[in-house]
């Protein structure tokens, strides 16, 4: 058949937001696995949508890791931003990752969609979507495609429509 296009993508986001589970869910269920660990540095995983065959860097969100990140925002074509949205505490942190991550020189003159995930919406008293894109200025974002879905990576609701919105972005 037709290869399919290969992109890269970063997966970022604090740590116990929920970027492993929702990576694993975007693969085939026959290369799922069932118990997902906290990200040590990062790992590679693959899935493919209609047209695209996406490479994730999923990262590992825990601060002594976090310097990780900028050593591959230049191979990344796209970001995958994870967000807890029952995690009000640490929203701010959040927003501050984001900001650090929008200023990087290989970041800031880029085109790269972002596609962001108000994850763990099944948590009672969780932030809606809109809420979350407030508390972290999304509007503030000129330069660059971005979209939010609320999302829950346990059971893969609204990860269909985030991905689906990613492939329109890259084609
Ligand atoms: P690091 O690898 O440490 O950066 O964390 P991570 O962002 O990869 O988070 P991970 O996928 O390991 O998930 C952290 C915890 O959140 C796990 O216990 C998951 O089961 C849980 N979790 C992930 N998504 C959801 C969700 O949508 N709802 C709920 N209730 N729990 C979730
Ligand atoms: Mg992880």
């Amino acid at each position: 058949g037709l290869k399919k296009k290969e992109v890269h993508v970063l997966c970022l986001g604090l740590d116990n937001s929920g970027k492993t589970t929702i990576i694993n869910k975007l693969k085939p269920s026959n290369a799922q696995t069932q118990d997902i660990v906290p990200t040590i540095g990062f790992n590679i995983e693959k899935f493919k949508t209609a047209s695209l065959s996406f490479t994730v860097f999923d990262m590992s969100g825990q601060g002594r890791y976090r310097n990780l990140w900028e050593h591959y925002y230049k191979e990344g074509k796209a970001i995958i931003f994870v967000i807890d949205s029952s995690d009000k505490l640490r929203m701010v942190v959040a927003k501050e990752e984001l900001e650090t991550l929008l200023n990087h020189p290989d970041i800031k003159h880029r085109r790269m969609p972002i596609l962001f995930f108000a994850n763990k919406m099944d948590v009672r008293d969780a932030l809606s979507a809109v809420k979350v894109s407030q508390l972290m200025l999304l509007e503030t974002i000129k330069d660059k495609p971005w979209h939010i879905c609320a999302s829950d990576g346990l059971k893969g609701e609204g990860l269909q429509e985030g991905v689906d919105w990613l492939q329109d972005q890259i084609q």
